[in-house]
């Protein structure tokens, strides 16, 4: 397919901006369509990035034949139908995270891209950020010898996002700050450990503080979460996540830490990713700032979907591995209600 692909947009929230700007930054597609029920919304992205036709529904949109794509940004309990449908419809799909509600859906769309021999790629732009992009090179190099244990955290002070309406719903969002930002530290943890096969969980979940939302709004998820998970060969992963958490003002934000057996990298840190190797007896370092890709964010993740749909690269991460993360975090739950350790 060496001219543009033609992509259709479903849901105008944050994703989906973030996605038709992603589209235009990367080159190779044309922005067709946009479908959202609330039509302020749709006419926003017509009028930022000049798309020609509308649909009130994501249902039209994928039932249009000139698309070969779309992006599924709507409110997660939909990714699964809108998703599975295009596939069907003979489409490329790009679906926000968390992939799905659950380990079995996300195993519905994998038959059914297996099926219709399209490409599912869930949106983990994170794993396309700069820093990110450079300390996975660096780990893929060798750079922090063999890559053991992995500390993730994404603590709001306090945020809890409530889009339009569903995202502190359990029915809808499949869970709280354990699924929106805790789907994605998992698996940022996880791709730069090799996505190691899990072998258990173990997790809690907190609700505790009163307030984090307007009366009437439904709240029936976590606040925050903090999970390990064991993985072949004696991996870890420690993650800590909340859309509430009374801390200091300064720990408001992310920590991304890889260890190795030769070294280690602190993906966050104001010189952008840094690589801490040759370790003395008292634990002093050699620190190397990691070089930045040219390209990143999500125009660096819809050039690898153009390149997954030209057959040049495998999805990352993709419809199988989708299953396994959402198994990852169903699993989580399961130990943070039983109170138990739960083996994968
Ligand atoms: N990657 C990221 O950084 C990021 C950030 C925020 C949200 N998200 C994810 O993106 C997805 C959407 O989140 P959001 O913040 O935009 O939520 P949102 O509620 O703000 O937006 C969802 C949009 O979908 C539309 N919609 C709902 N049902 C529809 C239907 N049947 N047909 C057409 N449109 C419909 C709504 O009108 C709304 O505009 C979620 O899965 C969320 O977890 C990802």
């Amino acid at each position: 397919m060496a001219e543009a692909m033609r992509v259709g947009i479903i849901g105008g929230g944050w994703p989906g901006k973030a996605h038709a700007r992603g589209y235009q930054a990367s080159g190779g597609f044309k922005l067709m369509a946009v479908a959202d029920l609330i039509p302020s919304r749709r006419r926003e992205m017509i009028d930022e990035f000049k798309i020609p036709r509308e649909y009130a529904t994501w249902e039209e949109l994928v039932a249009d034949k000139e698309l070969d794509a779309v992006s599924v940004c709507l409110p997660t309990h939909l990714h699964a139908a809108a998703t599975i449908a295009a596939l069907r419809a003979g489409k490329h799909v790009v679906c926000e995270r968390p992939p799905t509600l659950s380990g079995a859906e996300a195993k519905r769309i994998e038959t059914a891209a297996t099926k219709a021999k399209k490409i599912v790629l869930y949106g983990m732009q994170r794993r396309f950020g700069g820093a990110e992009m450079a300390t996975k090179q660096a780990i893929i190099k060798g750079y922090a010898g063999k890559v053991y244990h992995a500390r993730t955290v994404w603590t709001r002070t306090r945020a809890v996002p409530i889009g339009t309406g569903w995202f502190t719903d359990r029915e809808k969002a499949g869970g709280g700050a354990l699924m929106d930002l805790g789907s994605v530290m998992l698996d940022l943890g996880w791709h730069l450990l090799g996505e190691p096969k899990p072998v258990s969980v173990y997790a809690v979940t907190q609700k505790r503080l009163p307030g984090l939302v307007r009366d009437g709004v439904k709240f029936d998820v976590e606040e925050a979460a903090m999970a390990l998970v064991r993985f072949d060969g004696g991996l870890t992963l420690e993650m800590t996540v909340s859309w509430a958490l009374n801390q200091s003002p300064a720990q408001n934000g992310v920590v991304c830490r890889v260890h190795g057996d030769e070294g280690a990298v602190e993906v966050y840190t104001s010189r952008g990713a840094v690589m801490h190797r040759g370790f003395g007896q008292k634990g002093e370092s050699k620190e190397t700032p990691l070089k930045l890709p040219r390209m990143s964010g999500h125009a660096a993740m819809m050039r690898h979907f153009r390149e997954c749909v030209l057959g040049k690269a495998a999805p990352t991460l993709g419809a199988a591995q989708g299953v396994t993360l959402m198994r990852m975090l169903e699993a989580m739950y399961r130990s943070a209600e039983s109170g138990k350790s739960v083996t994968m």
